[in-house]
């Protein structure tokens, strides 16, 4: 295991000043481009939810788009994309959550999950908690037990963790 995320990790390039000055950009595009680290990725969190019963991968757009299906398909669940607001064309239920400045929506058609199902939520990383927040609220709503979340990459010093009110949370890289 510790040779893989010794891998992943350094197959991640961090960018700084990118969007903003002084952000360290977390660049997982690089690990995509590894195909050994990114089968690696995918690998290990197959192996931690292949026997979790889960029935749902939530992915968050964009980057959980990468993540999610590749880990669906391998334990035999159904991807459901959550996205962002005005894409999906059917009936919607939408959450807005907070950013730096402002508020931003995602949202997932009415009837893809069903009430009882078992959900991992996936998305490439975890900064303030906003985003993964409000996708185990959509979850919630329509009574699907989110089971953990997961991500390639925790900034823990933006203690994202704290705001998922005791959710587990498991992640590669931190
Ligand atoms: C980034 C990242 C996570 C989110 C984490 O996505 O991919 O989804 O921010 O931040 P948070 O924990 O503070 O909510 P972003 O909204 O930049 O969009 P993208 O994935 O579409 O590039
Ligand atoms: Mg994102």
């Amino acid at each position: 295991i510790d040779d893989r995320i010794a891998r992943i990790t350094s197959a991640i390039r961090v960018i700084p000043d990118f969007p903003k000055p002084g952000i360290l950009f977390q660049d997982i595009t690089t690990l995509l481009l590894d195909p050994v680290a990114f089968k690696d990725t995918i690998d290990l969190f197959v192996e931690r939810y292949k026997d979790k019963n889960i029935s749902v991968v939530a992915g968050v757009e964009a980057r959980g788009f990468i993540f999610g299906p590749p880990i669906a398909l391998a334990i035999g669940a159904k991807f459901v994309p959550m996205r962002k607001p005005n894409k999906l064309p059917g009936a919607v239920i939408s959450e807005e959550y907070s950013l730096e400045y402002g508020t931003d929506k995602i949202e997932m058609h009415v009837g893809a999950v069903q009430e009882g199902e078992r959900a991992l939520v996936i998305d490439d990383l975890i900064a303030t908690g906003g985003t993964l927040c409000a996708a185990i609220s959509l979850l919630e709503r329509v009574g699907v037990k989110v089971v953990e979340c997961a991500c390639v990459i925790e900034l823990p010093e933006l203690k994202g963790r704290e705001r998922l009110g005791g959710k587990p949370l498991y992640v590669l890289v931190s």
